[in-house]
């Protein structure tokens, strides 16, 4: 058979590329995520714990494609979890995770959007920069909210556009069409990783349309949280009131 010559869809791919993208970059993931965010992912996910954790009562975490573990171990340091997991479909991003986590959190490799967990197994459940991985927003805000438990709450990080007109034109799309590009070229073995990141963020839905994604499914008090301009949002909610 002749091989294929259709170009992957990278504003949304379906999961095997998704899931073909991130073992193919998982050895430069952790530095491409710093270099790409100009250093700014690491204030990034302090934000998210902080927001996460303030005022809850936190017994166990699930940290839903938790990549390398980046989030995770953040959360793990801030936190004294009874029970700590993560879940990911890419083998060598767990691989990674499990080299920075050991024995502090379990690492399951399953589909988000599938949950190899009972219901109401967790009192936080949450994710980093992963929601414009999603195939199935509804199928998998459901299946987060199973399994939480009452009164559990989700929280999100994800790269979002910025709503400044000036910050629009004179930084994030300057930021999308050249500096995006040119990281691709300059660690162009895996350019399709540089047009997911950057066609993925151009067509992901505003925040606003997340908050009434999650609302939808059924989340209370769903609140969003702009960060850098609204480079990042950070979206919480609770669940089962
Ligand atoms: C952009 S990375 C984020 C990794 C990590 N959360 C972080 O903050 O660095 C997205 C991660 O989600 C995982 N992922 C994407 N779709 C998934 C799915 N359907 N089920 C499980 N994991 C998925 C990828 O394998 C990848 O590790």
């Amino acid at each position: 058979m002749a091989p294929s010559t259709e170009r992957p869809n990278l504003a949304h791919p379906d999961s095997s590329t998704i899931r073909s993208l991130f073992n193919a970059i998982s050895d430069q993931y952790d530095f491409l995520n710093s270099f790409l965010s100009f250093g700014l992912e690491a204030f990034w996910r302090k934000q998210l714990v902080r927001e996460a954790l303030r005022g809850f009562r936190c017994d166990s975490i699930l940290d839903l494609g938790a990549g390398t573990g980046k989030s995770l171990n953040i959360f793990l340091k801030a936190h004294s979890f009874r029970y700590a997991a993560g879940c990911d479909f890419s083998d060598r991003m767990l691989q990674k995770a499990k080299e920075r986590l050991g024995d502090s959190a379990v690492l399951v490799a399953g589909d988000f959007h599938e949950l190899p967990f009972p219901d109401g197994s967790f009192d936080l459940v949450t994710g980093s920069f992963i929601l414009r991985s999603v195939q199935d927003m509804n199928r998998f805000l459901s299946e987060a909210k199973r399994v939480l438990r009452k009164g559990g709450r989700v929280v999100f990080l994800e790269l979002t556009r910025p709503r400044n007109p000036f910050v629009w034109q004179y930084v994030y799309q300057p930021y999308l069409k050249f500096y995006i590009p040119f990281s691709g070229k300059l660690f162009s073995r895996h350019k399709n990783a540089y047009q997911f990141l950057s066609q993925s963020i151009q067509v992901f839905p505003d925040p606003e349309q997340l908050k009434t994604d999650f609302e939808s499914a059924g989340f209370k008090h769903v609140s969003l949280k702009p960060l850098s301009f609204g480079a990042v949002t950070i979206i919480a909610g609770t669940a089962h009131e």
